[in-house]
């Protein structure tokens, strides 16, 4: 099909683009062109359209047509305590409130339902891309692995390994390290031949919880798994005080080094938080090709730090946005690039030159909206591999329809009908967007949310 409107895209990290174009989105779910508005190569293809009968949708002044998000980290059975328990420290929330309830997902009727709610709303919030952390039960996590398939959701999806007594509560761990291994290769095995997933829309991951949950032998075993199945993975990395000496107190080394010996740096790993990594840390990180899932929101409670962003891009590390659901409170993107940029300018917050004896921040740690547009689109796509986060041409139609005017948004509407540079625009979606405001989403050129998106 073909759809025309005003596209707003991020070009680089530190650029955003906005104008009237004409998109084509090929039977394959890729761009196959993009012509700004009014040019010959737009004509042309807008009368191949109408001689090939090939549908053309065209948006209004006030929609945008916008990349969709990646969201990197997500715990999908936290869903239920979703805006919850967040008072408590990372150890006890784990013990007392996050254990008990992923425990439940034992029971496929419990999480079928769950998941289902899930995969539509994060939908809705315009997560085109998600990255899973599910439970240790096979059934139910691969319950999971088939709904995101079923509404389309591009997604990852780990069968959770975690198997160390001293963390681990009994009626919630691996019974041992060859259960663990086992499980995860069936998994792995099983998400791979779902029907309907010949083209790889939905992804196993080797999902070792963190270290603190898991015995030397369990982590050696993934890593060379991961190999064998040439299987991504993800972990948690470096997060809280409490979760960073633990495990410099057991192996004597930072996370990532720890993470490196067990062959769990890879090229495409995700690394949730990674908040307390040095800048030798972040070296190692890039020499595997891993990556790093930026929890803004999350971090602000369970780490009590902040992810230093600059210094992981200086270092050439792949950084995405996590809502780390339920340790951050919001499925948005939008809401944890908004985190992002705020917590980037709170890292800084205190380097006035003309007050030396006071300085508290980190200089040049800010970020701008246009970076925080990018980790929430572009950034987390490429840290997958995967060719969406931008609307150009190669790229999957991964995509949202933005209707500014939604009745109960809260984006005001443009002043005089001037809409300013696009860099503006990309900050008000961000700082203001809301669920009205998406009125159409697709992944890979299927519609997967949204009503009103029929032809012209
Ligand atoms: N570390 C280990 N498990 C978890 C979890 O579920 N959430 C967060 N934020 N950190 C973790
Ligand atoms: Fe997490």
């Amino acid at each position: 099909f073909i759809i025309q409107g005003t596209v707003l895209t991020p070009v680089s990290a530190t650029r955003v683009d906005m104008g009237r174009a004409v998109v084509h989105v090929a039977a394959d779910g890729r761009i196959a062109a993009r012509h700004a508005h009014d040019t010959p190569a737009a004509a042309d293809l807008l009368a191949h359209a109408a001689r090939s009968g090939i549908p053309v949708r065209t948006l209004g002044l006030e929609q945008l047509l916008m990349p969709g998000f990646a969201d990197l980290h997500v715990h999908a059975p936290q869903w239920p305590q979703m805006g919850r328990a967040l008072d408590l420290p990372l150890r006890d929330w784990l013990e007392q409130r996050t254990f008990p309830l992923e425990a439940r997902f034992a029971d496929p009727d419990f999480a079928g339902p769950v998941y289902e709610e899930m995969v539509t709303t994060l939908l809705a919030n315009g997560t085109t891309t998600a990255v899973f952390f599910a439970t240790i039960h096979e059934e139910s996590s691969l319950l999971l692995a088939r709904i995101c398939l079923h509404h389309g959701l591009r997604a990852h999806v780990g069968l959770v390994a975690m198997d160390d007594p001293e963390l681990c509560p009994e009626g919630y761990r691996n019974t041992s390290v060859e259960q663990a291994l086992a499980a995860t290769r069936r998994f792995i095995h099983a998400v791979r031949a779902l029907p309907g997933n010949e083209s790889g829309l939905v992804r196993p991951m080797v999902t070792p919880r963190f270290i603190p949950a898991c015995t030397d032998g369990l982590l050696h075993g993934l890593g060379v798994m991961a190999a064998e199945e040439d299987c991504l993975i993800q972990t948690h990395c470096s997060e809280s005080d409490w979760e960073h000496d633990y495990v410099r107190q057991r192996t004597g080394v930072n996370d990532t080094v720890a993470l490196d010996r067990f062959g769990l740096l890879r090229r495409g790993t995700v690394l949730a938080h990674s908040c307390f990594m040095t800048e030798d840390d972040m070296a190692l990180v890039q020499a595997r090709g891993a990556a790093i899932a930026h929890c803004p929101l999350s971090n602000a409670y369970f780490a009590g730090g902040v992810l230093p962003l600059r210094t992981a891009w200086q270092a050439g590390v792949h950084v995405g946005l996590g809502t780390d659901i339920s340790g951050g409170y919001s499925p948005s993107v939008a809401v944890n690039a908004a985190m992002a940029v705020t917590a980037a300018r709170m890292l800084d917050t205190g380097n006035d030159p003309a007050r030396p004896q006071a300085q508290r921040g980190r200089p040049g740690s800010r970020i701008s909206f246009a970076e925080g547009l990018w980790l929430a689109t572009r950034g987390g796509a490429q840290a997958l591999g995967i060719d969406a986060g931008q609307l150009e041409v190669g790229m999957a139609f991964d995509a949202i329809e933005i209707d500014r005017t939604a009745p109960g948004s809260n984006i005001l509407p443009p002043i005089h009908g001037e809409d300013g540079a696009a860099e503006d625009v990309a900050q008000q979606i961000l700082c203001n967007m809301g669920r009205p405001n998406i009125r159409t989403v697709w992944v890979a050129g299927r519609q997967v949310h949204g009503t009103d998106a029929a032809p012209d």
